[in-house]
Protein backbone atom coordinates (compact mmCIF):
# COMPACT_ATOMS: atom_id res chain seq x y z
CA UNK A 1 0.00 0.00 0.00
CA UNK A 2 1.55 3.75 -0.94
CA UNK A 3 2.12 5.51 2.33
CA UNK A 4 0.02 9.16 2.72
CA UNK A 5 2.57 11.50 2.64
CA UNK A 6 1.77 14.23 5.53
CA UNK A 7 2.85 17.98 6.40
CA UNK A 8 2.37 19.10 9.72
CA UNK A 9 2.28 22.92 10.41
CA UNK A 10 2.62 24.16 13.47
CA UNK A 11 5.52 22.47 15.08
CA UNK A 12 4.47 22.74 18.99
CA UNK A 13 3.17 21.08 21.41
CA UNK A 14 0.08 19.58 19.65
CA UNK A 15 2.32 19.21 16.35
CA UNK A 16 4.13 16.73 18.04
CA UNK A 17 1.57 14.48 19.62
CA UNK A 18 -0.06 13.94 16.22
CA UNK A 19 3.47 13.35 14.70
CA UNK A 20 4.22 10.98 17.44
CA UNK A 21 0.98 9.26 17.09
CA UNK A 22 1.50 8.88 12.94
CA UNK A 23 4.97 7.42 13.91
CA UNK A 24 3.41 4.96 14.75
CA UNK A 25 1.58 4.22 11.98
CA UNK A 26 2.86 2.05 9.02
CA UNK A 27 1.09 3.18 5.97
CA UNK A 28 1.71 7.57 6.97
CA UNK A 29 4.55 9.21 5.72
CA UNK A 30 5.61 12.87 7.43
CA UNK A 31 7.87 14.66 4.76
CA UNK A 32 7.42 17.95 5.57
CA UNK A 33 7.31 19.93 9.00
CA UNK A 34 6.40 24.04 8.67
CA UNK A 35 6.35 25.94 11.75
CA UNK A 36 7.17 30.16 11.17
CA UNK A 37 9.75 29.78 14.52
CA UNK A 38 12.87 28.71 13.09
CA UNK A 39 13.86 27.08 16.37
CA UNK A 40 11.09 24.99 16.70
CA UNK A 41 12.27 23.09 13.63
CA UNK A 42 15.71 22.64 15.35
CA UNK A 43 14.77 21.33 18.84
CA UNK A 44 13.67 18.02 19.92
CA UNK A 45 11.43 19.18 23.27
CA UNK A 46 9.08 21.66 23.49
CA UNK A 47 6.78 22.12 26.86
CA UNK A 48 3.21 21.43 26.69
CA UNK A 49 0.46 21.37 28.92
CA UNK A 50 -0.44 17.25 28.32
CA UNK A 51 1.28 14.50 29.31
CA UNK A 52 2.56 12.99 26.02
CA UNK A 53 5.46 10.06 26.29
CA UNK A 54 5.44 9.32 22.57
CA UNK A 55 8.08 8.94 20.59
CA UNK A 56 10.63 11.33 19.47
CA UNK A 57 10.77 12.39 16.25
CA UNK A 58 13.80 12.98 13.93
CA UNK A 59 13.04 16.11 11.92
CA UNK A 60 15.94 15.36 9.90
CA UNK A 61 14.46 12.48 7.94
CA UNK A 62 12.01 15.48 6.38
CA UNK A 63 11.85 18.96 4.73
CA UNK A 64 11.52 21.79 6.83
CA UNK A 65 9.50 25.50 5.87
CA UNK A 66 8.90 28.33 7.57
CA UNK A 67 6.17 29.53 4.87
CA UNK A 68 3.17 27.10 4.90
CA UNK A 69 2.41 28.75 1.55
CA UNK A 70 5.64 27.24 0.39
CA UNK A 71 5.19 23.92 1.77
CA UNK A 72 1.80 23.62 -0.07
CA UNK A 73 3.42 24.46 -3.78
CA UNK A 74 6.52 22.58 -3.06
CA UNK A 75 5.47 19.57 -1.38
CA UNK A 76 3.03 16.73 -2.94
CA UNK A 77 1.14 16.30 0.17
CA UNK A 78 -2.16 14.23 0.54
CA UNK A 79 -3.17 15.41 4.04
CA UNK A 80 -2.05 18.18 6.16
CA UNK A 81 -1.80 18.62 10.01
CA UNK A 82 -2.46 21.67 11.53
CA UNK A 83 -1.89 22.80 14.93
CA UNK A 84 -1.63 26.17 15.25
CA UNK A 85 -2.91 29.49 17.08
CA UNK A 86 -6.70 29.01 17.09
CA UNK A 87 -6.76 32.66 15.65
CA UNK A 88 -5.35 31.25 12.31
CA UNK A 89 -6.83 28.01 12.08
CA UNK A 90 -9.49 28.70 9.38
CA UNK A 91 -7.13 31.04 7.28
CA UNK A 92 -4.62 27.54 6.89
CA UNK A 93 -7.32 25.28 6.92
CA UNK A 94 -8.83 26.96 3.87
CA UNK A 95 -5.55 27.40 2.21
CA UNK A 96 -4.60 23.76 2.47
CA UNK A 97 -8.48 22.53 1.31
CA UNK A 98 -8.13 25.34 -1.56
CA UNK A 99 -4.86 23.42 -2.91
CA UNK A 100 -7.05 20.35 -2.94
CA UNK A 101 -5.27 18.54 0.64
CA UNK A 102 -6.75 16.77 2.85
CA UNK A 103 -6.76 18.45 6.24
CA UNK A 104 -6.82 17.71 10.37
CA UNK A 105 -6.92 21.26 12.41
CA UNK A 106 -6.66 21.43 15.92
CA UNK A 107 -9.72 22.12 18.11
CA UNK A 108 -11.33 25.02 18.62
CA UNK A 109 -12.42 24.89 15.13
CA UNK A 110 -12.52 28.57 14.56
CA UNK A 111 -12.87 31.74 16.78
CA UNK A 112 -16.80 31.79 15.67
CA UNK A 113 -19.24 30.48 13.51
CA UNK A 114 -18.68 32.21 10.38
CA UNK A 115 -14.87 31.32 10.49
CA UNK A 116 -16.50 27.49 10.55
CA UNK A 117 -18.44 28.30 7.41
CA UNK A 118 -15.92 29.36 5.57
CA UNK A 119 -13.90 25.94 6.08
CA UNK A 120 -17.19 24.02 5.14
CA UNK A 121 -16.77 25.66 2.32
CA UNK A 122 -13.96 25.51 1.12
CA UNK A 123 -14.18 21.41 1.79
CA UNK A 124 -17.06 21.47 -0.36
CA UNK A 125 -15.86 23.51 -2.80
CA UNK A 126 -12.47 21.19 -2.78
CA UNK A 127 -14.37 17.83 -2.21
CA UNK A 128 -11.57 17.34 0.49
CA UNK A 129 -11.97 15.84 4.27
CA UNK A 130 -11.83 18.36 6.92
CA UNK A 131 -11.72 17.26 10.37
CA UNK A 132 -11.30 18.62 13.74
CA UNK A 133 -9.12 17.69 16.75
CA UNK A 134 -12.19 16.98 19.06
CA UNK A 135 -10.26 14.36 20.67
CA UNK A 136 -12.42 13.50 23.44
CA UNK A 137 -15.00 11.85 21.07
CA UNK A 138 -12.55 9.12 20.40
CA UNK A 139 -10.82 9.24 24.36
CA UNK A 140 -12.12 5.73 25.53
CA UNK A 141 -13.34 6.87 28.80
CA UNK A 142 -15.84 8.92 27.31
CA UNK A 143 -16.29 6.14 24.42
CA UNK A 144 -17.44 4.03 27.22
CA UNK A 145 -19.80 6.89 28.89
CA UNK A 146 -21.10 7.50 25.97
CA UNK A 147 -21.89 3.82 25.26
CA UNK A 148 -23.25 3.52 28.77
CA UNK A 149 -25.94 6.58 28.24
CA UNK A 150 -26.97 5.87 24.76
CA UNK A 151 -27.22 1.61 25.26
CA UNK A 152 -28.67 2.67 28.94
CA UNK A 153 -26.48 -0.30 30.35
CA UNK A 154 -27.53 1.38 33.99
CA UNK A 155 -30.51 2.63 33.11
CA UNK A 156 -31.41 6.09 31.90
CA UNK A 157 -28.62 9.02 32.92
CA UNK A 158 -30.18 11.36 35.49
CA UNK A 159 -26.96 13.84 36.10
CA UNK A 160 -23.31 14.41 34.80
CA UNK A 161 -20.86 17.11 36.25
CA UNK A 162 -17.79 17.12 34.21
CA UNK A 163 -14.92 19.40 34.93
CA UNK A 164 -11.70 20.08 33.21
CA UNK A 165 -9.39 23.02 35.14
CA UNK A 166 -5.70 24.01 34.58
CA UNK A 167 -3.36 26.98 34.82
CA UNK A 168 -2.22 29.69 32.59
CA UNK A 169 -0.36 28.87 29.84
CA UNK A 170 3.57 29.40 30.63
CA UNK A 171 4.60 27.10 27.31
CA UNK A 172 2.87 29.57 24.66
CA UNK A 173 1.97 33.04 25.47
CA UNK A 174 -0.85 33.19 22.35
CA UNK A 175 -3.28 31.16 24.69
CA UNK A 176 -3.31 33.80 27.31
CA UNK A 177 -4.40 36.42 24.68
CA UNK A 178 -8.20 36.29 24.37
CA UNK A 179 -8.30 37.53 21.12
CA UNK A 180 -6.48 34.25 20.03
CA UNK A 181 -7.66 31.57 22.16
CA UNK A 182 -10.91 32.45 23.12
CA UNK A 183 -9.80 32.13 26.37
CA UNK A 184 -10.57 29.03 28.63
CA UNK A 185 -13.79 28.82 27.74
CA UNK A 186 -13.32 28.71 23.93
CA UNK A 187 -10.13 26.19 24.60
CA UNK A 188 -10.35 24.03 27.21
CA UNK A 189 -14.03 24.21 28.16
CA UNK A 190 -15.31 23.76 24.63
CA UNK A 191 -13.82 19.72 24.72
CA UNK A 192 -16.37 19.07 27.56
CA UNK A 193 -18.96 20.92 25.34
CA UNK A 194 -18.20 19.43 22.51
CA UNK A 195 -18.30 15.78 23.99
CA UNK A 196 -21.61 17.00 25.33
CA UNK A 197 -23.12 18.06 22.23
CA UNK A 198 -21.49 15.09 20.30
CA UNK A 199 -23.06 11.91 22.88
CA UNK A 200 -26.00 13.77 24.36
CA UNK A 201 -27.24 15.98 21.78
CA UNK A 202 -28.44 19.39 21.94
CA UNK A 203 -29.71 20.78 25.48
CA UNK A 204 -32.91 22.09 25.48
CA UNK A 205 -31.90 25.14 27.64
CA UNK A 206 -28.45 26.35 28.74
CA UNK A 207 -27.63 28.95 31.17
CA UNK A 208 -24.14 29.88 32.93
CA UNK A 209 -21.86 32.17 35.22
CA UNK A 210 -18.13 32.59 34.21
CA UNK A 211 -15.37 34.93 35.64
CA UNK A 212 -13.37 37.20 33.05
CA UNK A 213 -9.60 36.19 33.75
CA UNK A 214 -6.02 36.98 32.61
CA UNK A 215 -6.51 36.13 29.35
CA UNK A 216 -9.27 39.15 28.55
CA UNK A 217 -12.16 36.68 27.70
CA UNK A 218 -13.98 34.28 30.33
CA UNK A 219 -10.93 32.08 32.01
CA UNK A 220 -13.14 30.50 34.64
CA UNK A 221 -17.08 28.95 33.83
CA UNK A 222 -19.62 26.92 34.61
CA UNK A 223 -22.20 26.05 32.61
CA UNK A 224 -25.30 24.05 33.27
CA UNK A 225 -27.43 22.15 30.34
CA UNK A 226 -30.96 21.37 30.70
CA UNK A 227 -32.01 17.95 28.82
CA UNK A 228 -34.99 16.03 29.22
CA UNK A 229 -34.66 14.02 31.80
CA UNK A 230 -30.99 14.91 32.94
CA UNK A 231 -28.92 18.03 33.66
CA UNK A 232 -25.48 18.15 33.07
CA UNK A 233 -22.74 20.21 34.62
CA UNK A 234 -19.71 21.96 32.83
CA UNK A 235 -16.72 23.27 34.74
CA UNK A 236 -14.13 24.84 33.08
CA UNK A 237 -11.03 26.83 34.45
CA UNK A 238 -7.85 28.15 33.93
CA UNK A 239 -7.60 29.28 37.33
CA UNK A 240 -6.28 26.31 38.95
CA UNK A 241 -2.38 24.93 38.59
CA UNK A 242 -2.28 21.21 37.71
CA UNK A 243 -4.35 19.79 34.95
CA UNK A 244 -7.28 16.93 35.20
CA UNK A 245 -10.07 16.41 33.43
CA UNK A 246 -13.09 14.11 35.21
CA UNK A 247 -16.54 13.34 35.20
CA UNK A 248 -18.97 11.99 37.29
CA UNK A 249 -22.46 10.00 35.90
CA UNK A 250 -25.49 9.31 37.93
CA UNK A 251 -27.77 6.69 36.18
CA UNK A 252 -31.03 5.26 37.46
CA UNK A 253 -28.98 2.53 38.69
CA UNK A 254 -25.24 2.93 38.77
CA UNK A 255 -22.64 5.90 39.09
CA UNK A 256 -19.72 6.17 37.19
CA UNK A 257 -16.46 8.29 37.27
CA UNK A 258 -12.95 8.94 35.56
CA UNK A 259 -10.02 11.19 36.83
CA UNK A 260 -8.41 12.69 40.12
CA UNK A 261 -9.50 10.20 42.45
CA UNK A 262 -5.74 8.15 43.25
CA UNK A 263 -5.29 6.68 39.77
CA UNK A 264 -7.87 8.43 37.81
CA UNK A 265 -9.56 4.86 36.12
CA UNK A 266 -13.03 4.74 34.80
CA UNK A 267 -14.92 3.43 37.34
CA UNK A 268 -18.52 2.01 38.46
CA UNK A 269 -20.36 1.55 41.14
CA UNK A 270 -23.59 -0.23 40.66
CA UNK A 271 -27.00 0.04 42.93
CA UNK A 272 -26.40 -3.07 45.04
CA UNK A 273 -22.51 -3.64 44.73
CA UNK A 274 -19.91 -2.89 47.35
CA UNK A 275 -18.16 -0.30 45.93
CA UNK A 276 -16.70 0.70 42.42
CA UNK A 277 -15.29 -1.81 40.43
CA UNK A 278 -12.87 -0.65 37.37
CA UNK A 279 -14.56 -0.47 33.82
CA UNK A 280 -12.61 -2.64 30.80
CA UNK A 281 -11.53 0.27 28.19
CA UNK A 282 -12.58 -0.32 24.22
CA UNK A 283 -8.75 0.50 23.60
CA UNK A 284 -5.18 0.93 25.24
CA UNK A 285 -4.89 3.85 22.86
CA UNK A 286 -5.03 7.33 23.68
CA UNK A 287 -7.87 10.08 21.65
CA UNK A 288 -5.31 11.54 19.75
CA UNK A 289 -3.96 8.03 18.18
CA UNK A 290 -7.84 7.31 17.52
CA UNK A 291 -8.98 10.31 16.34
CA UNK A 292 -5.67 10.31 13.98
CA UNK A 293 -6.36 6.76 12.72
CA UNK A 294 -10.15 8.18 12.03
CA UNK A 295 -8.99 10.71 9.89
CA UNK A 296 -6.46 8.80 8.00
CA UNK A 297 -9.06 5.97 7.24
CA UNK A 298 -11.85 8.95 6.21
CA UNK A 299 -8.53 9.96 3.51
CA UNK A 300 -8.10 6.83 2.60
CA UNK A 301 -11.77 6.50 1.76
CA UNK A 302 -11.86 2.93 4.08
CA UNK A 303 -14.39 5.30 6.16
CA UNK A 304 -16.94 7.82 6.33
CA UNK A 305 -16.60 10.63 9.08
CA UNK A 306 -19.86 10.61 10.76
CA UNK A 307 -18.14 11.08 14.35
CA UNK A 308 -16.72 14.04 13.80
CA UNK A 309 -18.14 16.09 11.16
CA UNK A 310 -16.99 19.27 10.61
CA UNK A 311 -20.59 20.39 11.26
CA UNK A 312 -21.07 19.30 14.39
CA UNK A 313 -17.86 20.56 15.09
CA UNK A 314 -18.83 23.63 14.30
CA UNK A 315 -22.12 23.40 16.28
CA UNK A 316 -19.82 22.89 19.59
CA UNK A 317 -18.41 26.33 19.02
CA UNK A 318 -21.60 28.27 18.47
CA UNK A 319 -22.66 26.77 21.72
CA UNK A 320 -19.87 27.84 23.68
CA UNK A 321 -20.73 31.47 22.02
CA UNK A 322 -24.12 31.05 23.51
CA UNK A 323 -22.68 30.40 26.76
CA UNK A 324 -20.79 33.87 26.91
CA UNK A 325 -24.05 35.46 25.59
CA UNK A 326 -25.49 33.89 28.69
CA UNK A 327 -23.11 35.01 31.03
CA UNK A 328 -23.26 38.25 29.87
CA UNK A 329 -27.24 38.65 30.27
CA UNK A 330 -27.10 36.64 33.01
CA UNK A 331 -29.96 34.58 31.47
CA UNK A 332 -30.99 30.83 30.84
CA UNK A 333 -31.11 30.26 26.85
CA UNK A 334 -33.34 28.12 25.07
CA UNK A 335 -32.25 26.34 22.00
N1 LIG B 1 -6.60 18.47 21.58
C1 LIG B 1 -5.96 18.86 22.67
O1 LIG B 1 -6.02 18.20 23.71
C2 LIG B 1 -5.15 20.10 22.63
C3 LIG B 1 -4.20 20.35 23.65
C4 LIG B 1 -3.40 21.51 23.52
C5 LIG B 1 -3.57 22.36 22.45
N2 LIG B 1 -4.54 22.10 21.51
C6 LIG B 1 -4.76 23.01 20.37
O2 LIG B 1 -3.70 22.86 19.43
C7 LIG B 1 -3.39 24.12 18.83
C8 LIG B 1 -1.90 24.38 19.02
O3 LIG B 1 -1.61 24.36 20.43
P1 LIG B 1 -0.12 24.06 20.94
O4 LIG B 1 -0.23 23.77 22.39
O5 LIG B 1 0.53 23.08 20.04
O6 LIG B 1 0.52 25.52 20.73
P2 LIG B 1 2.07 25.87 20.52
O7 LIG B 1 2.18 27.35 20.67
O8 LIG B 1 2.90 24.96 21.33
O9 LIG B 1 2.31 25.48 18.99
C9 LIG B 1 1.89 26.29 17.91
C10 LIG B 1 3.03 26.35 16.90
O10 LIG B 1 2.57 27.05 15.75
C11 LIG B 1 3.64 27.87 15.28
N3 LIG B 1 3.09 28.94 14.46
C12 LIG B 1 2.43 30.06 14.85
N4 LIG B 1 2.04 30.78 13.78
C13 LIG B 1 2.48 30.12 12.68
C14 LIG B 1 2.39 30.38 11.28
N5 LIG B 1 1.77 31.45 10.81
N6 LIG B 1 2.96 29.48 10.44
C15 LIG B 1 3.60 28.36 10.92
N7 LIG B 1 3.71 28.10 12.23
C16 LIG B 1 3.16 28.95 13.09
C17 LIG B 1 4.33 28.36 16.55
O11 LIG B 1 5.65 28.78 16.33
C18 LIG B 1 4.25 27.11 17.43
O12 LIG B 1 5.40 26.29 17.32
C19 LIG B 1 -4.30 25.14 19.52
O13 LIG B 1 -5.40 25.44 18.74
C20 LIG B 1 -4.75 24.46 20.80
O14 LIG B 1 -6.02 24.87 21.23
C21 LIG B 1 -5.29 20.97 21.57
Amino acid sequence: MEKLKVGICGYGGLGRVHVGSMMAMDDVEIVAVCDNNPERLESKEVKINIEHNGPVFDIRNCRTYLDFRKMLKKEKLDAVVTALPTDIHAKYAVMAMNEGIHVFSEKPMALNSRECDKMIKARDENKVQLQIGQCLRFWPEYEMLEKAVSEKTYGPLKSLTMTRIGGYSTWAEWFNDGKLSGGAILDLHLHDVDWAQHALGMPKAICAAGVVGRSGAVDDVTALWQYDGFVVTIRGSWMYQTFSMSFQAFFENAAMDFGVHPDTALRVNVRGDKGFRKVDLPSNENGYSREMRYFLDSVRGKVKNTVCTAESTKESVGLVMLENKSIARQKWISI
